[in-house]
């Protein structure tokens, strides 16, 4: 990983929350030691957009910080308030985005699909002039660059993860709910000091997924850690948990970057494990590992991750290959979706 400054470190900058970030962004103002800035924000009667910057960023570098689970509900908000930026004499627009949306559509699986991760790839990257994320679903493809047309760094919640078991978990065993996971895995456990395995996860569905253990049975007595990049229908970690304790292990404790948590999906989990924490990406009940200082280290320097693949869940294809690619692989959604005229 190569590090190098930003060359617009010098500029005065300020942190602007969207609505929900609000914990977050003053968090990070405080590790930065940069200032906070107001943001107004309402709806109109008819449900459009109101927004407002209460400061003055002209000449500055202005951050906007905005998880993007649930992107649909507040992203024509974030564009207008980037574009309000700018429009006032904003320098560069940052969006700080600790978990970044439409990174798993990333592949025409059926013939007419949206590959949602190049389209809304190219809004981001039309409305901003830098985005920050953490651990964004890398699969198809090894980095954000060939999707992002802006500097679009990658930081890596992996090391708070380790940090946070060591002091937290006794005698820890980490477990990857799948094979892909291993590199991933491997490097939290070898920071922790843990013995680490990785199970077999077939995914037929949305909310429909397989689990397979091998024998880990060499292991019981200590205490099972299921670590996972996304918490999304939370259906690979219920599925893991519930076989891990099948062989005889305590219930887990599941470590997660991103508590998505969709539907019900925690209420489900949670008698299933010990313990469930996730970073504070997305604002949850289970946020216990703390992103700030993570990225405001980010906002001073600009990381490349080129060459390392951040999580190698595969090997990666080439670009057109995706775009071109067969329909090899699970229909995107199990149950029915809505559709037009005589479908
Ligand atoms: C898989 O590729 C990911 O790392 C996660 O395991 C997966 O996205 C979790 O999804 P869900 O919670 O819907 O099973």
């Amino acid at each position: 990983m190569t590090e190098t400054p930003d060359t617009d470190r010098s500029l005065p900058r300020v942190i602007f929350p969207l609505p929900g970030n609000e914990a977050l962004a003053e968090h990070l103002a405080r590790a930065g030691g940069w200032p906070l800035g107001t943001l107004e924000t309402r709806r109109f009667p008819d449900g459009e957009a109101y927004v407002r910057l209460l400061d003055n960023v002209a000449g500055k570098a202005v951050d906007l910080v905005c998880t993007l689970a649930r992107a649909d509900e507040g992203f024509l908000r974030l564009v207008f308030a980037a574009d309000a930026a700018r429009a006032l004499g904003a320098r560069k627009v940052t969006l700080v985005a600790p978990y970044l949306a439409y990174m798993r559509q990333d592949r025409r699986f059926l013939p007419g699909e949206a590959v949602t991760s190049q389209s809304f790839a190219r809004l981001v990257s039309s409305s901003f002039d830098r985005l920050v994320t953490v651990d964004p679903h890398l699969h198809r493809y090894p980095a954000l660059s060939p999707l992002y047309g802006i500097p679009a760094d990658a930081l890596q919640a992996a090391p708070a993860l380790a940090d946070w078991i060591a002091a937290e978990v006794t005698a820890p065993f980490l477990i990857g709910p799948d094979e892909e996971s291993e590199q991933w895995v491997s490097a939290i456990a070898d920071r922790v000091g843990a013995p680490y395995a990785v199970l077999r996860k077939i995914r037929h569905g949305d909310r429909n997924v397989d689990v397979e253990l091998p024998d880990l049975t060499g292991w019981r007595g200590r205490q099972p850690v299921l670590v996972d990049d996304i918490a999304s229908s939370g259906r690979t970690l219920m599925e893991a948990a519930r076989k891990i304790v099948l062989q005889g292990f305590a219930p887990p404790v599941v470590v997660v970057v991103h508590g998505v948590f969709a539907e019900d999906s925690f209420e489900c989990l949670s008698p299933l494990c010990s313990r469930i924490v996730s970073t504070d990406s997305v604002p949850h009940a289970s946020n216990a590992i703390a992103l700030a200082p993570l990225l405001a280290r980010g906002l001073a320097v600009h990381i490349s991750a080129e060459g390392e693949l951040i999580r190698h869940r595969r090997p990666p294809e080439p670009v057109d290959e995706v775009d071109l690619a067969g329909m090899d692989s699970f229909p995107a959604s199990d149950p029915p979706s809505w559709t037009s005229g005589g479908h």
